[in-house]
């Protein structure tokens, strides 16, 4: 694919980061560094604004204030044409699996790839459907239709989606919610195997402990709409302050 070999001191950079719905002032302040190649795991209560970040860095809700740049590239000055070039190179799962129900795996898999063409040149949309395929483990799915497939094997189409533009970014919106502790196990470990060789950063946010223990290089605990607290999961575990501690209870 013809993505350059541009490298950044940050993939991710927000700074101040504000956000309001009318008087519900969801982000108050919120600061975020994704260097390459690193897994950060967000956690925060429901309603905190986890999946209004997620929006706010693929330029899907528009921020009041702050800085927010993404692949080097400041996300508010962004014009549509620009903002859908970025979105080639970020990887994006919604919370839910969000598949299409009347389209097969392979459908649903092609559809990225129909907005992105430019990126795809030189490629095979039969080749890099099956790769992605192949990288969850789930190549023999191909034909089925989403209501033929277990939540897990949802959850796994899902990610082939997201990584079938090879992104440079990928941000995953409760990967695991709504499975078992052990399929929930399993996903999480394709987030980092998928992060290894796709060389991508990522942000992971989830509600779910292994999930950030195992995906995430370093936590951010977002509550009241700020950074309350970030760390190596480990030392973030250890802390005895009471808002931390009802996250690992
Ligand atoms: N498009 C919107 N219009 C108005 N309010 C919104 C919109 N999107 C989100 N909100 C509000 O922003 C707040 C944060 O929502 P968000 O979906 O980011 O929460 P969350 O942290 O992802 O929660 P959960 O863990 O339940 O998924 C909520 O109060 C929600 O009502
Ligand atoms: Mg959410």
């Amino acid at each position: 694919m013809n993505s350059d070999p541009q490298t950044y001191s940050s993939v991710v950079s927000i700074r101040n980061l504000h956000k309001s719905f009318g008087s519900n002032h969801v982000l108050r302040g919120f600061h975020l560094d994704v260097a390459a190649g690193e897994n950060v795991a967000v956690m925060g209560k429901s309603g905190s604004g986890k999946s209004v970040l997620i929006k706010c860095i693929i330029g899907l809700e528009p921020i009041d204030e702050g800085q927010l740049i993404v692949l080097g590239k400041d996300v508010p000055k962004l014009s549509v044409r620009e903002l859908d070039e970025l979105r080639a190179d970020v990887g994006f799962q919604f919370q839910g699996s969000a598949l299409y129900d009347s389209m097969t795996v392979r459908e649903n898999l092609e559809f990225p790839l129909r907005r992105h063409l430019e990126k795809i040149k030189g490629y095979r949309a039969e080749d890099l459907v099956k790769e992605a395929l192949e990288n969850v483990g789930l190549l023999n799915a191909i034909d089925l239709l989403p209501s033929e497939l277990s939540g897990g094997m949802k959850k796994r189409i899902a990610l082939a989606r997201t990584i079938i533009m090879r992104p440079k970014l990928i941000l995953y919106d409760e990967p695991t919610s709504g499975l078992d502790p052990i399929t929930a196990r399993e996903i999480s470990r394709l987030i980092v195997d998928i992060q290894k060789q796709y060389q991508a950063a990522s942000v992971v946010i989830t509600h779910d402990l292994a999930c950030a223990r195992i995906t995430g290089n370093r936590l951010v605990i977002l509550s009241d709409g700020k950074n309350y607290i970030e760390g190596k999961y480990e030392e973030v575990e250890r802390m005895t302050d009471p808002v931390v501690h009802s996250f690992f209870t």
